[in-house]
């Protein structure tokens, strides 16, 4: 038995963590069947003996305790339950049998049950009071929610005000909030662009989406959203489930067409198999049916059993898998330098549809380890000649779940992820705590350059008139501008050419001379705005200012960069160069490691080069020199109360001083808050002069 004991522990935990990555991190890392099989093995066992029982409310715990993730927290008045499954059609007789026997029903009547599609996304609870919208929660763990109010008020399907008649002076109205499957390509091919977050599928996309704490970018997404329950309800308008259903779409809420009334077994299954064929050509998930007894009263006689309604039951669809194999791995490069790995598969049908690639997200995925150590496909690595099984699990795209190990040709490799980008040859390299490796051939990779050029003559940087995103794709795919450096010997070479600019469809004479006068108009550019058009990664409009203020000249820049270029190697940098980059405020390790790799291709050096050689560069008026701090040493310590620390160094370094992390008696200055330990003994021991933060605030601003 102790074994036993052992074993439920450890599944339980189990189920804790799966429900854990689901609900809360929105990344769930088991796949749906996968955790259904283990909760029912699970309460199989526990039905066993009364000593296990103990396990029942843990894996029971519906959801997960809302996160700390920073929304208020909502008491539903009604918890919001879950569904208990069947698997089977047996099952299903069954479920139908007990309600049966527990209405104690003639032999031969039937309850009338509604069939409805079990939407894959994520349920909501929206209060309404007076037919206003006034709190909308996700579910936690069924009983506390997170209030996410002001982002479900943008989402077009949720109305703000119920219309019609029969409204309750206060009710709770209930269904699932979800992504068309288009509509989360989209979003994927967008973030992956942007760098951004890649969701799995529309169901994580819609949850991601949701909890977002800038309201703006859930308005962004286009979440929908279906209703199908009801919480609290005061004067309920209808008494049956179909009833309530119609009284949704009548108040202004979007149902699900498919739902139906059946009237027995035979026609529930029927509704099963023909939403099971229809299925792939839904525009979005489902994961199952769920059928419910239509009249409300019996629904309320027949009541709950720990935490799921007798009343109600989710016919789960079975995972669609196949096993094929695994012929290569092809490297992606996206538009912003991410390598991607996708599986080339022998072909196979998977769920009626052929299946020939999967994506395998990045290097850990293929090596069976994930960034925060955990296993994935329980540790095992993916090699070409792998036999591997595919699944699509209602998700558009399919993942390969799992490798057949013992079927593992003795010739087979483990992956070796190239450290070289496989379209330029750059080195590609992963940042600390990322999974993504990156191709650092910013200026010079084809499959970047479109983008890196776009980003050049945007408004930050080259900002150059008549030149916008539109032209610069014309002109990339007409072979006219292909570096940077094209831009500005665009002019040149169109006296040269045969075919001239001012034949092209859209230009004339007039344009084409105002757009070289607009590009020779910018031949003279600051500093900054040059560092920022080169697209080195982490380096946005503020950091670029923050490099051009230090270095002052492109000479300068370029010389410093060189030398930490020179010194990079895998275990890190040593050089003056590197400290001193890493020394400016506001300039961390990730930012200095990623503008050093920059300059450690020698490709994107001769980029520069050769554009240096068309234009003239602006040095930046350099740090004051004229305040009270100019030229001196400034150490900041202990927790810093007005500013953060690098705003802290960051005003210093605008006053033209630099700074230290140590106390030296090259130290001129130590602005110490409260707390300040070792590094007071040390300006006491030099005779450093030592201010607080207001003194250094008046400092600076007299
Ligand atoms: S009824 C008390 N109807 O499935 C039962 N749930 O596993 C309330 N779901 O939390 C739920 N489509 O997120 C119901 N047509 C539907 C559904 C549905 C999807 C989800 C919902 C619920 C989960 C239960």
């Amino acid at each position: 038995m102790k074994v036993i004991s052992e074993m439920l522990e450890a599944y339980t935990k189990e189920i804790e963590r799966a429900k854990h990555a689901y609900y809360i991190l929105d990344a769930p890392y088991m796949p749906d069947s996968d955790f259904d099989l283990l909760e029912k093995l699970v309460k199989i066992t526990i039905e066993q003996k009364r000593q296990w029982k103990k396990y029942f409310d843990r894996i029971n715990a519906v959801g997960t305790k809302p996160s700390a993730r920073g929304f208020a927290k909502v008491q539903h008045a009604v918890p919001m339950l879950s569904l208990g499954n069947a698997f089977s059609d047996a099952e299903v007789a069954e479920f139908v049998e007990r309600i049966r026997r527990f209405l104690k029903l003639a032999p031969d009547e039937f309850p009338a049950i509604v069939a409805e599609p079990k939407i894959d996304g994520l349920s909501l609870s929206l209060r309404y009071e007076r037919g206003e919208l006034v709190r909308a929660a996700t579910r936690g763990d069924g009983f506390t929610g997170e209030d996410v109010t002001a982002n479900v008020r943008t989402i077009k399907d949720v109305p703000q005000t119920l219309t019609g008649r029969n409204i309750p002076a206060a009710c709770e109205l209930r269904g699932e909030v979800y992504m068309l499957k288009q509509d989360f390509l989209a979003l994927n091919k967008k973030q992956q662009e942007a760098d951004d977050t890649v969701f799995a599928n529309p169901r994580n996309s819609a949850a991601g989406s949701l909890r977002q704490k800038d309201v703006a970018i859930t308005a962004s997404r286009p979440l929908k959203f279906f209703a199908y329950a009801w919480g609290e309800m005061i004067d309920r308008p209808a008494d049956t489930q179909h009833c309530m259903l119609e009284w949704l779409r009548g108040v202004g809420f979007v149902v699900n067409p498919l739902i139906e009334l059946c009237h027995s077994v035979e026609d529930v299954l029927a509704f099963y198999r023909r939403i099971g064929e229809q299925r792939a050509t839904l525009g979005y998930d489902i994961d199952g049916v769920v059928y419910k007894v239509n009249r409300l009263d019996w629904q309320e006689r027949l009541g709950f059993v720990s935490r799921s309604p007798r009343w109600a039951v989710a016919h789960k669809f079975a995972a669609e898998q196949a096993i094929t194999i695994l012929k290569g791995i092809d490297i992606q490069v996206g538009r912003t330098g991410a390598l991607t790995p996708v599986a080339r598969l022998e072909p196979v049908t998977v769920g009626g549809v052929v299946v020939q690639n999967a994506t395998l997200h990045n290097e850990d995925y293929i090596r069976g380890i994930g960034n925060d150590g955990q296993p994935i496909r329980d540790g095992v690595d993916l090699r070409v000649g792998d036999t591997v099984v595919v699944q699509r699990a209602g998700d558009v795209i399919p993942q390969v779940v799992s490798v057949v190990i013992d079927k593992r040709p003795t010739s087979a490799k483990p992956y070796a992820f190239p450290h070289k980008c496989p379209i330029c040859g750059s080195h590609a390299v992963r940042e600390e705590g990322e999974a993504v490796r990156r191709c650092t051939g910013a200026l010079i990779c084809p499959a970047q350059a479109v983008e890196r050029l776009k980003h050049f003559v945007s408004r930050l940087a080259f900002d150059i008139d008549g030149l916008g995103e539109k032209q610069i794709q014309e002109f990339y795919d007409d072979g006219l501008i292909m570096h940077p450096v094209d831009i500005f010997t665009l002019q040149k070479r169109d006296a040269r050419a045969a075919k001239k600019l001012s034949d092209r469809e859209g230009y004339g004479d007039v344009s084409v001379r105002n757009l070289f006068a607009a590009i020779d108009a910018r031949r003279k550019i600051e500093l900054n705005r040059l560092i920022f058009a080169l697209g080195i990664r982490h380096v946005g409009e503020g950091n670029a200012k923050l490099l051009a203020r230090h270095y002052g000249s492109i000479e300068n820049f370029r010389s410093a960069m060189a030398e930490a270029a020179a010194a990079q190697t895998e275990e890190g940098n040593g050089s003056d160069a590197y400290a001193d980059l890493n020394n400016i405020g506001g300039i961390g390790d990730i930012v200095a490691d990623a503008v050093v790799e920059f300059f450690a291709e020698t490709r994107n050096v001769r980029a520069l080069n050769d554009l240096l050689a068309e234009i003239e560069v602006l040095p930046v008026a350099q740090a004051r020199s004229d305040s009270a701090v100019a030229g001196k040493t400034v150490v900041f310590t202990g927790s810093l109360e007005k500013f953060t620390r690098d705003e802290a160094k960051a005003s210093a370094e605008r006053m033209g001083a630099k700074t230290s992390s140590s106390v030296s008696k090259k130290t001129d200055l130590v602005v110490a808050g409260p707390g300040a330990g070792s590094k007071l003994k040390d300006a006491e021991k030099f005779g450093v002069k030592v201010i607080s933060e207001d003194e250094w605030l008046q400092l600076i601003e007299g």
